[in-house]
């Protein structure tokens, strides 16, 4: 059985490989109020949800990003640069910072936004990424500063963000490992 919804979470795959094309305002809004619509842990949506757009800035971000890579984890530096760096070259994302949370913090509810953000841009023709690895950029010199410029509040944490765009060369979800299902009767 399939039905639009179905057929976007079935069809997201992680796009490594972005062409410089932004998508359209509209989208990118009705994005990011999907996410809004998440739930979370007592309601208390502890999370922000920053949609960069800023060429130079994302740029800024990706050069500091694998300047800490190459201090923390030289082994994957060339592979990250050569797939055009640690934001592949994706015109636009959506930061997901972690505001304080329920008793298990707000880690669940910020990965149920990033997958949130990824199907619905799915369902609109967007490929996306998620980033844990987008966090190597607040560890440099400029951290702090590109969270003043981002907006992070006070209270934020550095959690996930989702590259959007559109893929150069189109890729396919995984296959499904159908052994990780069971059923109890
Ligand atoms: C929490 C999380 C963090 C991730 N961080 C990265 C990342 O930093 N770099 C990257 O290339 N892929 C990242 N990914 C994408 C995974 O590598 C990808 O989902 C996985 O390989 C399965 O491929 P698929 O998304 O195409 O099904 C991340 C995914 C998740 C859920």
């Amino acid at each position: 059985m399939s039905n639009p919804t179905i057929a976007a979470i079935m069809s997201r795959y992680t796009c490594r490989d972005y062409s410089d094309k932004m998508p359209p305002a509209d989208d990118l809004t009705t994005i990011a109020q999907a996410a809004l619509s998440c739930p979370s842990g007592g309601g208390k949506l502890p999370w922000q949800i920053i949609v960069v757009k800023n060429k130079e800035l994302m740029q800024a971000m990706d050069e500091e990003g694998l300047a800490v890579m190459a201090e923390k984890m030289p082994q994957r530096l060339e592979a990250t640069k050569a797939r055009g760096g640690l934001f592949c070259g994706a015109p636009c994302m959506i930061v997901v910072p972690m505001l304080p949370g329920g008793p298990n913090g707000s880690m669940f509810d910020c990965g149920i936004v990033v997958q949130t953000i990824a199907i619905a841009a799915r369902s609109l023709g967007i490929d996306s990424m998620i980033s844990g690895s987008s966090a190597l950029a607040f560890q440099g010199p400029r951290g702090d500063d590109f969270k003043r410029r981002l907006g992070f509040a006070a209270d934020a944490q550095v959690g996930l963000s989702v590259l959007l765009g559109y893929a150069k060369t189109p890729g396919r979800p995984h296959e499904l490992c159908m052994d990780k299902i069971s059923v109890i009767e």
